[in-house]
């Protein structure tokens, strides 16, 4: 009589985020939604204020206003959305690398909370600067076109994502075999 050795797979259960710690989690994560899109409705009114305004005063004080607001806070509701967004999917049955709408918001956080950094901060910091030397009393700013891009770019973008988080559209990236 032979026995017959037999290797069984070891049965895995994903890790899971259950509970009051995925709820904290989510709030964390509808927070940072929250503020980023605040801070984009701030960015847009004084970009636009500053864009209409003819008095000098009113264009220096909205972009020095305009440099404190957008660029660290900005990131960090960016990175707090990145990072709970990353966890709850991560711990959750809907995973990171599973889903289109998953995969395209974290493509969209990723790209807008890049463009803060490397487009957003120059031009902002660069406005800030012409406008410290306006008011003591040197050239005119000169203006500002290229920052009616951001308070658009960046509002429509993360309403779409708000979009794909509650309808959670095109399903699977492969069909399970
Ligand atoms: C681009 C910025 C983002 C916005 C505006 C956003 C928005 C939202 C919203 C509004 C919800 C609540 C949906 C609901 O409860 O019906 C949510 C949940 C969630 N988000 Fe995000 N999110 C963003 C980034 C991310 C990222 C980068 C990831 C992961 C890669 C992510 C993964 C998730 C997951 C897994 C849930 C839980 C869905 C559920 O349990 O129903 N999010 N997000």
């Amino acid at each position: 009589m032979s026995t017959a050795l037999q290797i069984r797979p070891r049965a895995t259960t994903p890790w899971r985020l259950a509970g009051r710690p995925r709820k904290l989690l989510l709030v964390l994560h509808l927070a940072s939604v929250g503020s980023w899109l605040g801070i984009d409705v701030t960015m847009a009114v004084l970009v636009f204020t500053a864009l209409g305004a003819d008095d000098p005063g009113t264009r220096s004080l909205c972009f020095r206003a305009l440099e404190l607001v957008a660029v660290w806070p900005m990131t960090i509701s960016g990175l707090t959305c990145l990072v709970t967004g990353v966890i709850l999917a991560y711990g959750s049955k809907y995973g990171l690398t599973k889903y289109w709408w998953v995969v395209v918001k974290l493509v969209l956080n990723l790209l807008l909370t890049t463009l803060v950094l490397i487009a957003l901060r120059p031009g902002v910091n660069d406005m800030a600067e012409q406008a410290r030397i306006q008011e003591a009393g040197g050239p005119a700013m000169a203006p500002a076109s290229d920052l009616i891009f951001p308070p658009i770019v960046s509002p429509t973008l993360l309403m779409v994502a708000v979009v794909l988080s509650v309808f959670k559209p095109w399903g699977r990236l492969r069909r399970n075999r």
